[in-house]
């Protein structure tokens, strides 16, 4: 390889965007992945490939061949050009006159047309010119023009073109960083030390994103469009047109009229191409033969012959039309990640972790603009995408439903869908189903992300990937409201993934107003692995802790905690709650959560909501008096609020019965006896944040349990007028995540944890606010061993709050031994949810130990990759491990949900080690129980039943490969194992980082 291929390869290599012009080209590059489209001479975005990377110099376009026209497909869109004033221009016969109005003509249609049709106008001024010609000569001037001559015309103008414009494009380029010469690159994006060239050259200079304002979400006006220098130099360029028109093809109009088939060669057939030629030279299928229908894209119309589920819908208020082509126009590339206001979204510590490729797609006629904005996560295989509108036009637009994002698939023998599934109390099982003929949707319309389904799916092509094996797309969608993520499989076998806010119910009206003609969507993290669904997760674990929850909980373990709910549900008083707190302390619990029941006429679920202060008869120290008694006794203090929410009978709903989500005159649908507030309306944010902000401003507050716990009806606002009121859903839960930002940035040192009705909104939006989300308010520990596995599939353990509660368990009235529950619990944020004035001295005890050990196991459940090693919802145990990411340290926790007698299990086949690390393999808090074979009886042993012997010592190939015989004797035994390199070795030396 010579060095400048060499050095190519390694630029490329790099994580960045980088943009050929020459081939219009986008590559993502992530670290182990590569996502590339082009925009096709349509000014489409078409999409190409994702997966693992390719080899740079790979001309991949040649990828846009599997697409093939089928009969009854609408072709290319073609364009009309708008001839101004030419009918009267050929009835003047003063010369001077002529060339006086066409003047005017040509200005009239500059400025209508700003952007100008370029094509257009160059046709119309070789018809122009022709007609001129002839008429000079004296010739006939009512013969038709004929094609082949405005043909010619065009090939004397393009060389005059070329002949004056060429200097431009032979402009020397510029050096690379290390002096190699830049071949089709573009400048690079920033010039770290020589030679390396680090990430996302594209067609403009590169832009810091902190110096970017508010346009900075759509390419910079003055960014170059795709008829500069470098798109004419495209060999993708249409090829010549005389070399397409059919022979005999001739015009029917009168000079100087231009004839339309000099626009549309081939429109209405297939022109003179075979369908044998149309499909090998596919070039010259591109664009006017083959049509959207038929193509990978990026981002999809409705209305110009794409039938899949398009990517967006609009009604032009105008003329209620509703077809909106859109072009492409120009792009920029930026280093960094550009935020979108006031939106949850992965964020970057600094712009040198981000590449952020911002597309321009545009509606010429109407001026309605897209900005595609994709970035690209440097340290992981993590693509963002999201989208902004602007109404730049005359008339208001309305936005009937608007996806985050589209991403089509090529055909695949076969497609696979993963998604998380389930209820209230049985939060997400994971499905996996089969994508057969049709569209598939995941969705929610319930105003939250929701117990039934999560704004997370992973996609499977060809076969179904295992934990370890197989290729995985994954769509996370950083929102908490309505969404969807919809599958659809087309009859080509071709799928088409969207994914953004529930299109259903949903509108949004964009009106000419600066302030108030843009629209953004919320963001998608696309994920790619091929290392099977576990690879996958991973990645989402790691870019989830690192960069979605707020920076100063990153990694740090929360205190130990209790909650009032379970030990005392409503009946909470100053008495009350300092004496759990006592005893609590006496077990080494490190906070007090004091969960509902605290505030207004709060006895039940019938009152009280809306009225953010303590009820005075129960805490009449106030809560400043609780917090103090709390803490003097050596526990931190938190507290329960549900701030969407309001009661009937409660002083914020006498005050304020306009403030809830309701149609006036209808009648109002409850759920737990209360209604919602209308979040919309900044009156009522300001108002809940007000209260929340006095009430933790106070007492010694040091943690907030945000609820919600019941799902929107009647959505409507009595703030907005008619053409709003399908806004109101999102406006809603962006009214929400306003509150809890200022809160959060008015108190970064209170953690946040947030809950609806247990888990209900366990999604990416939620954590970008508050790291930890209460995961179910079903606390069995086998119920829970199945919720926590599915909710792993796409968040951290870190985030999942996850308690021990007492037995027989309030959800499923099972017992469940201690040591189980203590485990499930420590594979998450660790509390207790129990009346520990009941436990006795030797509960207490027990509950130290663990407490203990949750101490040693925490930074591996927070810190460490997290391998799942049998699921529950295909066996009848559950099992995963989390491994230090040097690899040094594992912790495995396995979890028998149904025992079935007589059957044996297999053996536990570990994952995440080095094969030639010899590991200490150490069984912690050994069972207990043993079937005495000379009686049949079950009997308790002093000292402990392990599974293998105290500890073992074996390499890592021998514990992944052979794995680990695990004995579990009744339902809900568990089985705790602790796994450490041997110091020194020798083996573990050489492989460890
Ligand atoms: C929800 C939560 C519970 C508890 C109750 C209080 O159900 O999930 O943990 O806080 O509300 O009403």
């Amino acid at each position: 390889m010579n060095a400048s291929k060499q050095f190519k390869e390694s630029v490329h290599d790099q994580p960045g965007i980088y943009y050929d012009g020459q081939l219009r080209l986008f590559r993502l590059r992530c670290k182990n992945s590569l996502y590339a489209f082009r925009v096709d001479d349509a000014r489409n975005l078409e999409h190409l490939y994702w997966g693992p990377p390719l080899t740079h110099d790979d001309d991949i376009t040649y990828l846009i061949r599997s697409h093939v026209p089928a009969p009854f497909d609408p072709k290319g869109t073609v364009s009309v050009a708008k001839i101004m004033g030419l009918d009267e221009l050929a009835e003047i016969e003063d010369f001077q006159e002529l060339s006086d109005k066409w003047k005017i003509y040509t200005r009239q249609h500059d400025e209508d047309d700003p952007e100008g049709d370029k094509r257009s106008r160059r046709l119309e001024n070789a018809s122009w010119r022709i007609w001129h010609r002839e008429r000079n000569r004296g010739g006939d001037l009512s013969d038709p023009l004929s094609a082949d001559a405005v043909a010619d015309a065009l090939k004397l103008e393009k060389r005059r073109r070329e002949q004056s414009e060429s200097p431009a494009l032979d402009q020397p380029r510029e050096p690379m960083a290390n002096g190699a010469a830049q071949g089709r690159f573009s400048r690079p994006a920033h010039q770290p030390s020589a030679p390396g060239l680090k990430r996302g050259p594209g067609v403009v200079s590169m832009v810091n994103v902190a110096a970017l304002g508010r346009e900075s979400e759509f390419p910079s006006l003055t960014a170059p469009a795709l008829d500069t220098p470098h798109a004419r130099a495209s060999p993708l360029q249409p090829m010549d047109r005389k070399d397409r028109l059919p022979s005999s093809s001739s015009s029917p109009k009168m000079l100087p009229k231009v004839p339309s088939t000099i626009y549309s060669p081939l429109a209405g057939s297939f022109g003179d191409l075979t369908m044998q030629e149309q499909a090998t030279n596919w070039r010259e299928l591109d664009p006017e033969v083959l049509g959207k229908n038929t193509k990978l894209l990026e981002f999809s119309d409705q209305g110009t012959g794409d039938y899949r589920d398009p990517s967006f819908k609009v009604i032009f208020s105008k003329d209620g039309s509703s077809v909106c082509p859109i072009e492409y126009v120009r792009h920029r590339i930026v280093d960094g990640k550009v935020m979108p206001r006031r939106m949850p979204a992965l964020y970057t510590d600094s712009s040198e972790e981000a590449t952020t490729l911002i597309v321009e797609m545009e509606d010429r006629l109407t001026g309605l603009r897209f900005a595609l904005h994709y970035t690209v996560m440097h340290d992981y295989d993590i693509i963002t995408r999201r989208t902004v509108v602007v109404n730049s036009g005359k008339d208001p637009v309305t936005l009937n439903h608007i996806y985050s994002g589209t991403f089509d698939f090529d055909a695949e023998s076969q497609f696979y869908m993963t998604h998380l599934a389930g209820g209230w109390a049985r939060e997400r099982d994971v499905i996996t189903q089969k994508l057969e003929y049709g569209t598939n949707v995941v969705k929610s319309s319930r105003g939250a992300s929701s117990h039934q389904f999560n704004p997370h799916i992973v996609i499977h092509p060809g076969e179904e990937a295992t934990e370890d094996r197989g290729e995985c797309f994954g769509f996370t969608l950083v929102y908490s409201g309505n969404f969807a993520a919809s599958c659809e499989i087309t009859e080509y076998g071709r799928l088409r993934v969207n994914m953004g806010i529930n299109p259903e119910g949903f509108t949004w009206y964009l009106d000419t107003k600066r302030e108030t003609n843009t629209f953004r969507s919320p963001e998608v993290v696309m994920s790619y692995s091929n290392a099977g669904v576990g690879g996958l997760s991973r990645t989402l674990h790691r870019v989830f802790r690192e960069r979605l929850i707020p920076r100063q909980w990153r990694y740090k373990i929360p205190p130990v905690l209790i909650n009032t709910w379970e030990a005392a549900y409503f009946d909470v008083n100053h008495e009350i709650v300092v004496s759990i707190a006592s005893a609590a302390a006496k077990a080494d619990i490190e906070m007090l959560v004091l969960d509902d029941g605290w505030f207004g006429q709060r006895n039940d679920t019938r009152s009280g909501l809306g009225d953010w202060y303590p009820n005075l008869d129960k805490f009449p120290r106030g809560l400043k008096g609780i917090a103090r008694d709390v803490n003097q006794i050596g526990l931190k203090f938190g507290i329960w609020v549900e701030p969407e929410m309001v009661s009937m009978n409660s002083d914020l709903y006498r005050a304020h019965p306009e403030w809830c989500l309701c149609v006036p005159e209808r009648k109002l649908t409850t759920g737990r006896n209360q209604l919602v507030l209308d979040f919309s309306r900044k009156e009522v944010q300001d108002h809940i944040y007000n209260e929340l902000h006095k009430m933790l401003n106070s007492a010694n507050i040091e943690y907030v349990k945000w609820d919600m716990n019941r799902h929107l009806t009647e959505v409507f606002s009595q703030q907005w007028d008619r053409t709003r009121q399908g806004e109101i859903a999102h406006r809603f839960i962006l009214g929400v995540y306003e509150v809890f930002r200022r809160l959060t940035e008015a108190f970064p040192q209170v953690l946040f944890e947030s809950c609806s009705g247990g888990g209900g909104r366990f999604d990416a939006g939620f954590l970008y606010y508050s790291p930890q989300i209460w995961t179910s308010d079903n606390t069995d520990a086998l119920s829970r061993s199945a919720i926590q596995y599915g909710t792993s599939l796409a968040y951290p353990c870190s985030a999942m709050g996850a308690h021990v509660s007492t037995v027989p368990n309030h959800q499923t009235h099972r017992s469940t031994p201690m040591k189980t529950r203590s485990i499930v619990a420590m594979s998450g944020t660790f509390g207790y949810e129990l009346d520990p004035r009941t436990l006795t001295s030797d509960e207490i005890k027990e509950i130290k130990g663990y407490i203990e050990l949750q101490k040693r196991i925490a930074p591996l459940v927070y810190e460490g990759d997290m391998y799942r090693l049998w699921s529950p919802f295909k066996s009848n145990s559950a099992a995963w491990m989390f491994v230090s990411r040097d690899q040094k340290r594992a912790v495995v926790m396995g979890i028998n949900i149904r025992r079935i007698v007589g059957r044996l299990l297999p053996r536990l086949k570990l994952r995440g080690l080095c094969p030639n690390t010899k590991y200490e393999v150490e069984e912690l808090c050994p069972g207990t129980l043993m079937r005495n074979n000379d009686t049949g009886a079950i009997e308790h042993v002093i000292g402990g039943v392990y599974q293998y012997g105290e500890k073992l010592h074996m390499t890592g190939k021998t514990l992944q490969n052979a794995g680990l015989p695990v004995k579990f004797i009744f339902d809900a035994d568990s089985v705790l194992i602790a796994i450490s390199a041997v110091p020194g070795d020798q083996s573990s030396a050489s492989v460890l980082n």
